[in-house]
């Protein structure tokens, strides 16, 4: 598919790697323009656009740019027709992003996306590290491939979402409605913990809402105040000890 990326940073060029690698077309623009992507593009075999020109003739739209940078790309999909799927993969930390007070009062980070933006979008790859994206993927029927969660309401869309975390490597899993998509959320169990199709659905289904914010503000000061630097097990490691405390079951 044609594929325009808008965030050329750890995720933005991991998915721009990954499609690529399975067949699809990628645009890569971020906000200061194509010149500064141009060695990583050729590398990745993207091709280099600005934010703009990543949003034109394109099937599939994929916003990866910091939560609190949101607003800067207001007016940016205003012109693309509605049947082009947008799909958001951030996710909002105050510490980093601001203090955001819709999303503070419990509106669900990608409904504030769409907002924001103009049009509904569905959430997918944001409950991955970077790093578990670019390495961690496993062809399909491999025995303990880790599954991603997709949440939106537009039932198509939220197919070709499901169908590029196929592609990227990972079990797709849907989660609902977009309404819902608070359960992949920093601080809930789903979120970055690398687990099966069956151990996400647990995850998503036991996750509560208002323990989460405290629980990801928590986490992040544990990272943040860690006295050594931390493997990417660590923090897999940490967030499953951290987010399980959010669940009310044991997990699978
Ligand atoms: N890192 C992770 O492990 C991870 C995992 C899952 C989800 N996420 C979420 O995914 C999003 C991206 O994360 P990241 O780690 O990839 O960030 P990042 O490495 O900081 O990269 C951000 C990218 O966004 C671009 N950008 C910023 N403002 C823009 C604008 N107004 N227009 C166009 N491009 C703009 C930047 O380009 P310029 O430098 O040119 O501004 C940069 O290429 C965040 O919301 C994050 O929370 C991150």
């Amino acid at each position: 598919m044609k594929i325009g990326i808008i965030g050329a940073g750890n995720v933005g060029a991991t998915l721009a790697r990954k499609l690529i690698a399975s067949g699809h077309h990628v645009k890569l623009g971020n906000s200061r323009g194509p010149d500064t992507i141009r060695a990583l593009a050729e590398e990745i075999g993207a091709t280099p656009v600005s934010a703009e020109d990543a949003v034109k003739d394109v099937e599939i739209i994929v916003i990866s740019i910091p939560f609190g940078r949101i607003p800067d790309i207001k007016g940016l999909l205003a012109a693309v027709p509605r049947d082009v799927t947008a799909i958001d993969t951030s996710n909002y930390y105050p510490y980093r992003d601001g203090a955001i007070a819709e999303v503070d009062a419990g509106k669900p980070e990608s409904i504030w996306v769409g907002e924001q933006i103009g049009r509904p979008v569905i959430k997918a790859f944001n409950a991955a590290l970077a790093q578990t994206l670019a390495d961690r993927g496993q062809p399909k029927g491999t025995p303990g491939r880790i599954a991603l969660p997709v949440a939106g309401d537009d039932e198509r869309c939220k197919r070709l979402a499901l169908e590029l975390v196929e592609d990227a490597g990972f079990d797709a899993v849907d989660a609902g409605v977009l309404a819902d998509s608070w359960r992949q959320q920093p601080g809930t169990p789903a979120y970055c913990t690398e687990l099966t199709v069956e151990q996400l659905r647990f995850s998503l289904s036991s996750a509560n809402k208002a323990r989460a914010p405290e629980n990801r503000d928590a986490l992040l000061n544990l990272f943040l105040n860690s006295a050594a630097p931390l493997t990417h097990e660590d923090v897999i490691a940490m967030n499953r000890k951290g987010q399980e405390a959010t669940c009310s079951r044991s997990r699978p």
